[in-house]
């Protein structure tokens, strides 16, 4: 089929490029005409595994290209996909403005019947307004049909997650736009799932919202497992057990970040708000995730009393491994909190560091993971990298000067760590 996708982010490149390297013949639209340059020339903006050699590939195979006109890709997409950000406000909302003008700019080039499907995430009921918007817009009286199918991809595991999805939702009002989907699906072998619009938008908020208050509940238990001398880890393998639970997100830390979590819950808890419901529950899940931070600088102080002049070493900058991505980063914050209490502070990323470099230059960064540890008087582990794991510990040992490790993502071995002679902190055992 043919396919359009307009923004070419995280959301939409990523989704693009498996569509392509299923059989879809896919243009990739984007107003950012120096990214769509860099694109054609084979230099992918963002880092994700697998997606190199698959655009690549797809772009060779002439299934794949990119364009920064609107109009080419409306013409050349029976499919026309919406992924383009929806930024938070301060109030906590959504800023529908890009959604908004993309929705005008297709009805300005719409000329014959297409499907239109927003996979930005968005609260319940911008599907109406999208096609609202398209209908006062739309020079001529032509037909089409608005369709709601939200994107369920992790940053870091995008390409596989979306390759082999756990399911498709899919919200249309109409039998016709609910088939193409359907077509438009069928090679990836997954479960789909139609629903009427509304009720896929707000499936994609309720996900969202309910995997960090798995999070959030998990820190709150890792709070009295520290009280009581319990281990998170295997309270949480125990409950994870039962299926009804599962052990996925109930990984006790520093809470959650992103570019998703903390923005798709504030905005669900004034979406519920503006529809008359008080969802307080999600106010406290946001709470406890804030508060992890602080309880976390709090054991750091009580064990080194002050952070000025002491030597810092942080490993992990990303919001999570293996990915580039510092937005609403609790690593960046944390760092940002010591250099704010005067450590002297050395950071290490496996890829966030360029990014960093250009958004916080406040923040020292050293090129290799073994150089946080010189003379340091403790070390802070701050993201899941499974390369931390894999270090040479006593080599870090023998560099620093006092031997204190504080892990805000419980990736070390805390009998490992204390067998080397290191004085080692975690969160929750
Ligand atoms: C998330 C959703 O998982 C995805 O379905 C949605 O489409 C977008 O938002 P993402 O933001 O890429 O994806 O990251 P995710 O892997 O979900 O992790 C989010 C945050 O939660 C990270 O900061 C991570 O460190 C933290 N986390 C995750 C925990 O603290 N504990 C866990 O057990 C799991």
């Amino acid at each position: 089929m043919k396919l359009t996708i307009v923004g070419s982010g995280y959301v939409g490149l990523v989704t693009g490029t498996c569509f392509a390297e299923v059989g879809h013949y896919v243009t990739c639209v984007d107003n950012d005409e120096n990214k769509i340059k860099q694109l054609q020339a084979g230099i992918i903006p963002i880092y994700e595994p697998g997606l190199e050699t698959l655009v690549r590939k797809n772009v060779e195979l002439g299934r794949l290209k990119f364009t920064s006109s609107i109009d080419e890709g409306v013409k050349n997409g029976e499919v026309v996909f919406i992924a383009v950000p929806t930024p938070p406000q301060a109030d906590g909302s959504v800023d529908l403005s890009f959604v908004e003008k993309v929705a005008r700019s297709i009805a300005e080039v719409l000329t014959e019947y297409r499907v239109i499907v927003d996979k930005s995430t968005v609260p319940v009921k911008t599907g109406e307004k999208v096609a609202e918007t398209i209908r006062r817009y739309c020079k001529t009286n032509v037909d089409f049909d608005v369709v709601s199918n939200p994107e369920f991809l992790r940053e870091g595991s995008a390409v596989a997650d979306l390759m082999n999805p756990d399911r498709i939702v899919i919200g249309a009002n109409g039998d016709r736009a609910a088939a193409i989907m359907k077509d438009v699906y069928e090679p990836f072998h997954a479960p789909i799932m139609i629903t009427d619009l509304n009720s896929a938008e707000l499936i994609k908020h309720a996900s969202n919202s309910f995997l960090a208050l798995k999070i959030s509940y998990i820190n709150a238990v890792a709070a009295i497992c520290e009280a009581s001398g319990a281990d998170i880890g295997m309270v949480a393998d125990g409950m994870g057990a039962d299926k009804r639970i599962g052990r996925e997100f109930l990984n006790a830390g520093l809470g959650y970040g992103g570019s998703c979590f903390p923005k798709d819950l504030s905005a669900f808890i004034r979406i519920s708000d503006d529809l008359g419901y008080d969802f307080s529950l999600l106010k406290e899940v946001e709470r406890i995730n804030g508060d992890q931070l602080e309880r976390f600088l709090k054991k750091m102080r009580s064990v080194m009393w002050v952070f000025r002049e002491k030597k810092i070493g942080q490993l992990g900058l990303a919001f999570k491994g293996n990915t580039d991505d510092i937005r609403s980063s609790v690593a960046i914050n944390i760092a940002q909190r010591m250099i704010e209490e005067g450590a002297l502070l050395k950071t290490y990323d496996p890829k966030g560091m360029e990014k960093c470099a250009v958004a916080y230059p406040q923040i020292p960064l050293v090129s290799d993971p073994y150089d946080v540890a010189v003379e340091a008087d403790a070390i802070v582990v701050a993201t899941e990298w499974k390369e931390f794991k894999e270090l040479d510990w006593l080599k870090i040992k023998k560099l620093m000067r006092t031997p204190l490790i504080f892990d805000g993502r419980n990736l070390l071995e805390p009998g490992e760590m204390k067998n080397l002679g290191f004085e080692y902190y975690s969160v929750g055992r």
